[in-house]
């Protein structure tokens, strides 16, 4: 899928970053994945890879079973960039020594460098990285030398220019490393050779080639729910395959206002994408009837959505793929330090299990790409910036922000108040800096005045968070008077609320959605 560049292999050993050093090296704009560290030689040798990286890793190099990969790697001729972990690999394995450093370092460091060969063009010469590490290289390996030091690690960047073997201690692909972006950029066009092509036009080029290859004549059918990846997956594909591609929506209810009527302007009207739009509604409410555990909302909104779906296939006629807008990050599992079995990353699969059960081949061409990514991709394909921007949006909608009973009533009173949040946000300009924002409805009741009438009626959590994978988030502080704002227009406009809540919780302990 990388069109005519040579990638960029990250080896991964295991480290926390490893997603962000692929996708640092992607924004200098160069192809890059991840790998585990074991993959067979011969397959790295296949992807032709311009450079290769070994990421960082929780592991000591010296400890029984320690992440290896093959010797081999070093006879590919080709520039390779070890970060923590990886430098300390080199040592290991080329002939110099790592040992327990009698302090973990850990944090902001200063780093002093010294290099002729472009690694650090650009970067000034005292500059803050950031460190993680408790061992340490105490020797080189011939040919190797010190381009760059800290306080505490006479080695943390050295080089073989002749091999074009470059190792750094610290970590250049997190944004605490300020200029670490600059000296990954560096190491891929000056030391690697990479000229700067890959962007999103030379993505959708071959990525079409490729679902018309793997598809031919044969027909798709996608769950759309309106949400970036599955709106992104579904005009890509048919700008491949045009009408052998059929789209269900099904509205279930449980949408934000005016989302039904959207989707279908955007796909059916301008995209002319062949839509099927179920107004399910009634049964999920009927299903939903006075049901307020949160696993078992989950669970009858999963079920009956697949029943629908499957209902809906059946009425399209045969369908032999099922398209889904699957990311890279939920491809990617990092490797365990031990080499042994990958953990498993949480997946949010709304249409999980469906492929099995209509015998469909899954079809997901947006699983080499993150998200800011499939963003890109959007904006190149033509999809409206309401819907590219979009916050994430959970498969399950407002049921699982319906706390308590979920009456048709009160699903009304969350839309209001969502898209008055919603409203203000953006009028701040602030919607593009949140990673999700959302209202809660509260099972609670709270007493009020209004007009010098008592109240007793409703109450809302207002939840805004940043985050860059929605895997930890923190809460978004917001100027007062954005809230004040949207706290006098919920309980004035709504009507059916008398009390504004700020939820101030980071996930973790919280996690984004209340249920
Ligand atoms: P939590 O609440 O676990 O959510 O912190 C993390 C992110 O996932 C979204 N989310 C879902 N997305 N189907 C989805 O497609 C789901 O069932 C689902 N549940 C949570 C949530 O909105 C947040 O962005």
């Amino acid at each position: 899928m990388q069109g005519t560049n040579r990638p960029i292999v990250v080896l991964d050993f295991g480290a926390q970053y490893s997603k962000l050093i692929a996708r640092r090296i992607r924004e200098a704009s160069v192809y890059s994945l991840i790998v585990p560290f074991n993959l067979p030689i011969e397959e790295i040798k296949a992807m032709n890879p311009a450079g290769i990286v070994f990421s960082g890793g929780p592991a000591s190099v010296g400890a029984p079973g320690s992440p290896k990969p093959d010797p081999k790697v070093f006879e590919l001729g080709v520039p390779i960039l070890g970060i923590c972990y990886g430098v300390q690999l080199f040592a290991d394995m080329l002939g110099g020594r790592v040992e327990r450093a009698t302090e973990r370092e850990y944090g902001i460091a200063h780093l002093e460098h010294s290099d002729a060969t472009g690694f650090f063009a650009g970067v000034d010469a005292h500059t803050q990285v950031w460190m993680s590490h408790g061992d340490r290289v105490e020797a080189l390996p011939a040919g190797f030398e010190t381009i760059g030091h800290t306080a505490n690690s006479p080695f943390a960047a050295v080089a073989d220019p002749k091999r074009r073997l470059y190792g750094v201690q610290f970590h250049p692909e997190v944004v605490h490393t300020p200029q670490g972006k600059t000296i990954l950029s560096n190491f891929v066009h000056k030391i690697c050779g990479c000229p700067a092509e890959w962007d999103m036009g030379s993505f959708v080029g071959p990525a079409i080639e490729e679902i018309r290859r793997t598809v031919g004549d044969r027909k798709v059918i996608c769950a759309l729910s309106g949400g970036v990846d599955s709106s992104v997956a579904a005009v890509l594909i048919h700008r491949a395959i045009g009408s052998n591609l059929s789209c269900v929506f099904v509205n279930n209810g449980l949408l934000r206002k005016g989302e039904a009527e959207m989707v279908q302007e955007v796909f059916r009207d301008n995209f002319h994408i062949n839509l099927d739009y179920v107004d399910a509604e009634e049964r999920f409410l009927t299903a939903l009837h006075r049901m307020s555990d949160p696993e078992r909302k989950r669970k009858v909104i999963g079920g009956l959505f697949i029943d629908i779906f499957e209902e809906e296939a059946k009425r399209l006629g045969h369908m032999d793929f099922l398209a889904q807008g699957t990311l890279y990050p939920d491809v990617i599992e990092s490797v365990s330090a031990t080499g042994g079995p990958s953990v498993t990353i949480k997946s949010h699969h709304n249409v999980g299990g469906l492929p099995d059960k209509m015998n469909l081949i899954l079809l997901e061409p947006l699983r080499e790409l993150f998200k800011d990514e499939v963003r890109a991709l959007g904006r190149e394909l033509g999809l409206p910036a309401d819907i590219v921007g979009r916050h994430p949006f959970p498969g399950p909608g407002l049921g699982v922000r319906c706390i308590g009973e979920i009456t048709r009533e009160r699903l009304d009173t969350l839309r209001d108040a969502d898209a008055i949040f919603i409203d203000e946000i953006k009028k701040a300009g602030l919607y593009g800096e949140i990673w999700q924002a959302l209202v809660c409805l509260l099972p609670v009741r709270s007493v009020g005045v209004q007009g010098d009438e008592r109240t007793y009626e409703e109450v809302c959590s207002l939840r805004a968070v940043t985050s860059e994978d929605a895997m930890t988030a923190d809460w978004y502080r917001f100027p007062s008077d954005v809230l004040q704002r949207v706290s006098n227009r919920i309980c004035n406009e709504v009507g059916r609320i008398n009390r504004v809540l700020y939820d101030v919780t980071s996930k973790p302990p919280g996690t984004i959605e209340w249920e």
